[in-house]
C-alpha cells in the first residue's frame, strides 16, 4: 500500500480546490494550490510595481520571492515573504494579472521545482493547469475537471469577497480571458494530459465529484 499523486488540472472555476482539499482530506493526504502560488507571486511583483511586461526584473528579483503555504483550521494560509497575504492573493487585481506573470518561463520554473519537491514523498493531491502535463507527468491518478463557464462562474461567484464590485458578466469575461491566455501560452499551457480523466462536473454534486476521484484512488491504495 504505497501512497499515490493525484493531479488535478482544469479551467478557472472549475471547483478543483475545494475538491482537492476534500480529496486530500479523506485521504489523509496533504493538498497543495499551485494557484496560489502564482498568485502570491503576482501580489509580490505587483506591490514592488514590478508588471509581467518587464520580464528582466521579474527574473531578477525572483531570487527574493519566498512564498509559504500554511495548511490550517480555515483553510490554507499564504504568505509572502513573511507577509500575511491570504486574502490579498484572491482579490481582483491579483485575478487580472496572474495569468501574465504565468507566461514567465523563469518563474514557471522556479515554481514548477518547488512543486515537485512537495510531491517527493507521494501523498499529494496537487491542482493548477500544468499538474498532469508538466509538473507531475508520472502522477498515478489525473483528472481533468471542467464545467460550463455559466456554471464555474457561478461557483467562483459564491465564494469572492467583493462581490459588489463585479457582474456576473464581467466575470465571465474576466475567466474566460484567463482561460485564454493559460491555454494560449507558449510555456506548459493548460490542456489535458492524455492519460488525464476527463470530468465535466456542470450537473454534478460536490460529493459526487469528491466520490469519483477517491474511487479511482482506490485501485492503487
Ligand atoms: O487556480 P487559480 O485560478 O488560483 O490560478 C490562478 C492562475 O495561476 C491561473 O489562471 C494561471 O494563469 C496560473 N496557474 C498556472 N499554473 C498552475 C496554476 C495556476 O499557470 N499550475
Amino acid at each position: 500500500y504505497g501512497k499515490i499523486n493525484i493531479a488535478i488540472d482544469g479551467p478557472a472555476g472549475a471547483g478543483k480546490s475545494t475538491i482537492a482539499r476534500r480529496v486530500a482530506g479523506l485521504l489523509s493526504y496533504v493538498y497543495v494550490d499551485t494557484g496560489a502560488m502564482y498568485r502570491a507571486a503576482t501580489w509580490y511583483f505587483n506591490q514592488l510595481g514590478i508588471e509581467p511586461e518587464d520580464e528582466e526584473k521579474v527574473l531578477q528579483t525572483l531570487p527574493n520571492l519566498v512564498i509559504e503555504l500554511i495548511p490550517g483550521e480555515n483553510g490554507q494560509r499564504v504568505r509572502v515573504n513573511g507577509q500575511e497575504a491570504t486574502e490579498e492573493i484572491r482579490s481582483l487585481a491579483v485575478n487580472a494579472k496572474v495569468s501574465r506573470y504565468a507566461q514567465i518561463e523563469g518563474l514557471r520554473n522556479r515554481l514548477v521545482s518547488l512543486q515537485r519537491q512537495m510531491a517527493l514523498r507521494k501523498g499529494i493531491v496537487m491542482d493548477g493547469r500544468d499538474i498532469g502535463t508538466t509538473v507531475l507527468p508520472d502522477a498515478e491518478v489525473k483528472i481533468f475537471m471542467t464545467a460550463s463557464v455559466e456554471e464555474r462562474a457561478r461557483r467562483r461567484y459564491k465564494e469572492m469577497k467583493e462581490q459588489n464590485q463585479i457582474t456576473m458578466e464581467q466575470l465571465i469575461a474576466d475567466m474566460s480571458e484567463r482561460d485564454r491566455l493559460d491555454q494560449e501560452r507558449e510555456i506548459s499551457p493548460l490542456r489535458q494530459a492524455e492519460d488525464a480523466v476527463l470530468l465535466d462536473t456542470t450537473n454534478m454534486t460536490l460529493e459526487e465529484v469528491v466520490e469519483s476521484i477517491v474511487s479511482m484512488c482506490r485501485t492503487f491504495v
